[in-house]
């Protein structure tokens, strides 16, 4: 029994942002944003669309494209990093949304590799035959971690021609090597027991350093305080995720490029064997490094990381449901799909389309 991907749905939210808008509230410019990242625009959700919105959209798009009825659905992953509330997670949020029975709700929060860690959970599931028709999403609104005021927002968006003062500016520029990087959207697929055996999820690496948590995190917010969120956490900008790029750079590429060579010769498939490679979309210079070192041809790599920033645990979901919508995923396809991120976590999965 495999967990076979029959359906796939994204959801991208209406207002597109250039990195020239981005520019109008802090110190950066398109050059940069381009150059270090590969990024162009991004899409943000406007102010009360949530995180479990952007997963219903697309999920309600999975099942229409994978001919399910929600009632058939026996199990729910969501993984974000980005709820609408602390607690409950998204998961019960979409289960009610989309009017789906009272089936178990994982939420999970692997963050980057947050799809990756949820294939591993459906499979696992379907295998031990605890699961026949899953709803598996990945969902971000990151805006929300955005530090500017209201005032800035509708500078930014050309609604008002007053700038941000300074001390704005000044605060806003703190953050920026981390904000022009992210965007908003929601991702899923629906995931089927199959007996065949063919098609399906193949195999998976998957791998965490909890040692090296404080390279990417959110410090504030968090019940480490008590209370576990205040005035001085968000006077001090605790809740706005810290970063150390170069370093998450150079550990994202080396680990990507590790954990795909595993799985590629744990299953004895060399690239050759892939028509399509999904990496996760935080910066296209780890990914064209990743390409270069694993010789992917660039006919086998689908960047959309300029379209739509790092959408978190939607990148891999989306490029997916792109690539089906695009006629580039053929039944039978073998497909790889490599991610980094917070936790450190990472992880490498061959999937037959
Ligand atoms: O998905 C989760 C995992 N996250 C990642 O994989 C992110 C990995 N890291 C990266 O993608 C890159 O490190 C960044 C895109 C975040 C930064 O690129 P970089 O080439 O590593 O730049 P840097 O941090 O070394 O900064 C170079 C310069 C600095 O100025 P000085 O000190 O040389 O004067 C920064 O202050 O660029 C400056 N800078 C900016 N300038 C304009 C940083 N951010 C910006 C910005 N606009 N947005």
């Amino acid at each position: 029994m495999r967990a076979v991907i029959v359906g796939s749905g994204s959801e991208i939210p209406p207002t597109v942002v250039t990195n020239r808008m981005l520019s109008r509230v802090m110190d950066t410019s398109d050059e940069w944003i381009r150059e270090r990242s590969g990024v162009e625009t991004r899409y943000y959700v406007e102010p009360g669309t949530t995180t479990s919105d952007l997963g219903v959209a697309a999920a309600r798009r999975a099942l229409v494209a994978a001919r399910v009825e929600p009632s058939a659905v026996d199990l729910v992953v969501f993984a974000t990093m980005t709820p609408d509330h602390y607690f409950p997670g998204a998961g019960p949020l979409l289960q009610a949304k989309l009017g789906l029975g009272n089936v178990p709700c994982f939420d999970i929060r692997q963050q980057c590799v947050g799809f990756l860690y949820g294939l591993q959970l459906v499979d696992a599931h379907v295998r031990a035959g605890l699961a026949r028709t899953v709803l598996l999403v990945g969902a971000e609104v990151h805006s929300g971690f955005m530090p500017y005021t209201a005032a800035n927002w509708d500078y930014l968006y050309g609604r008002t021609d007053v700038p941000p003062t300074p001390a704005e500016h000044e605060w806003n520029s703190r953050f920026r090597h981390l904000t022009v990087l992210f965007g908003d959207a929601g991702a899923a697929v629906v995931m089927r027991a199959e007996e065949d055996g063919s098609r399906g999820v193949i195999d998976q690496v998957l791998g965490t350093d909890g040692a090296e948590y404080d390279k990417l995190y959110v410090p504030g917010t968090g019940f480490k305080h008590r209370p576990y969120t205040d005035p001085e956490q968000f006077a001090r900008g605790d809740h706005i995720p810290v970063m150390d790029g170069r370093y998450v750079f150079k550990l994202a590429t080396t680990r990507m490029v590790e954990v795909a060579q595993q799985v590629l010769e744990r299953n004895r498939v060399t690239i050759d064997d892939v028509s399509l490679v999904l990496m996760h979309q935080a910066n296209r210079r780890i990914n064209e490094h990743c390409q270069k070192v694993l010789g992917i041809p660039d006919a086998k790599v689908i960047h959309n990381i300029q379209k739509y920033g790092n959408t978190t645990a939607a990148t891999i979901p989306l490029l997916w449901d792109e690539a089906a919508r695009e006629g580039r995923l053929r039944q039978g396809d073998l497909v790889l799909l490599v991610a980094f991120g917070a936790g450190m976590s990472w992880g490498a999965t061959l999937v037959r389309a």
